[in-house]
């Protein structure tokens, strides 16, 4: 096919594990894909590499002037935002902003859909190294919009995981599974039962593909769905069993020794994310009670194909074999892990029981 007969796809970014994921999918169903970035990691082979700094003015000098079917804007710099749709917006068929569930104003509300409110939009002066997320996706939303006079699709993911998660936040339990070192420190209940929404990286990229090159309009989360802690740590524990048996090798045993989730202040235990932490246990405060519980009615309404999490979770064991836990960006290290299990015996604080009681 000519090059010009193909859909042609920018986008902005392209280079991160998202960007990357969009990258290879829009090339394998036969797309022209450009993408503009710096170049700190690699563009994807076959990609048309557009290198440049959104900070410099001309950024957008290669790319504009031509008739894009799909622009994938991937910032989270209301000022990049706002550049990119006025340089690139008028003459592009579609336009897909990736935003976040970190734009809503709050995360309280169990089931809240697309029309909750959104975080006060970050205004450009304090754009920046260290700047609100939320409210940083808010103004890159609303600028998309606006210039676009809605002919925008603002598409907010909640967590994204699977294979090769640089956050470590959805590969932490499955690759700790996978271990052989016993037993496993998991939060004790009532945060075992804390909601997971998790989106396979390669959904959210399919979905994004298609309803961007649909034309669909508005805002939706795109989001996994619902599961408990409790329920992920488990499917982590008989996914690392199917591994090990596919592989020739006997089922890792574990035995989980569950944590006392008031003590994390005191013994600096992060939840969510990052080191020293829970990986996706969220924070005691009730602020959080609609974090990861989402609505996904208007993604599924739009086509949104979502495989298992214990898929998912699988897939992180089978692609992750070389993968040191310690050297994950979330989670314990085993000697935090010790440490904190010593701490116990010696103290009170863990209680020897399962993540599901
Ligand atoms: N991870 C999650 O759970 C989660 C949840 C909700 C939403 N999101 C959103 O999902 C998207 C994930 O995207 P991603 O995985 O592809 O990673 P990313 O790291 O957010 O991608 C940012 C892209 O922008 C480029 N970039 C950054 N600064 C630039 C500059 N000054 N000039 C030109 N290009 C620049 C980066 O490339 P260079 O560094 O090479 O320039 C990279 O390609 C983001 O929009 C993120 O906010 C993520």
């Amino acid at each position: 096919m000519l090059a010009r007969d193909m859909t042609q796809i920018l986008l902005l970014g392209g280079t991160g594990w998202l960007g990357q994921t969009l990258s290879r999918q829009a090339l394998d169903r036969g797309h022209a894909v450009t993408a503009l970035a710096r170049g700190t990691k690699p563009f994807v082979p076959g990609v048309s590499a557009v290198i440049a700094d959104r900070q410099a003015p001309a950024a957008y000098g290669q790319v504009a002037g031509r008739a894009w079917d799909l622009v994938i804007e991937l910032t989270d710099r209301p000022r990049f935002a706002r550049e990119a749709v006025q340089h690139l917006g008028g003459a592009a068929g579609n336009w897909v902003f990736v935003s976040s569930c970190s734009a809503y104003a709050l995360q309280s509300e169990p089931g809240a859909d697309e029309t909750a409110g959104t975080a006060e939009p970050l205004p450009e002066a304090e754009d920046g190294e260290g700047a609100d997320f939320g409210r940083a996706k808010s103004a890159c939303e609303a600028l998309s919009m606006h210039e676009r006079n809605g002919r925008a699709l603002v598409v907010r993911p909640g967590l994204i995981g699977g294979p090769g998660d640089p956050s470590g936040r959805s590969t932490y339990w499955p690759l700790r599974f996978a271990q052989r070192r016993d037993p496993v420190l998991v939060p004790a209940v009532p945060n075992g039962n804390a909601p997971v929404q998790i989106i396979d990286v390669r959904d959210l990229a399919a979905f994004i593909l298609d309803a961007g090159l649909a034309g669909e309009r508005g805002y939706v989360n795109a989001v996994g769905a619902l599961h408990t802690l409790g329920q992920t740590l488990e499917m982590a524990r008989e996914a690392a069993a199917t591994v090990a048996a596919s592989t020739g090798h006997p089922a890792p045993t574990h035995q989980l020794v569950g944590y006392d989730v008031s003590r994390m202040a005191e013994d600096r235990v992060n939840p969510w994310a990052g080191p020293t932490s829970l990986p996706l246990l969220l924070p005691q405060e009730d602020g959080y009670a609609g974090f990861a519980r989402r609505s996904d009615a208007r993604a599924l309404r739009l086509g949104l194909y979502r495989r298992s999490l214990r898929q998912t979770i699988e897939e992180i064991i089978r692609g992750g074999g070389g993968i040191d836990v310690d050297s994950l960006r979330s989670g314990l290290t085993a000697a935090e892990e010790q440490m904190l299990m010593g701490r116990w015996e010696s103290g009170p604080g863990l209680v020897a029981r399962g993540a599901d009681g």
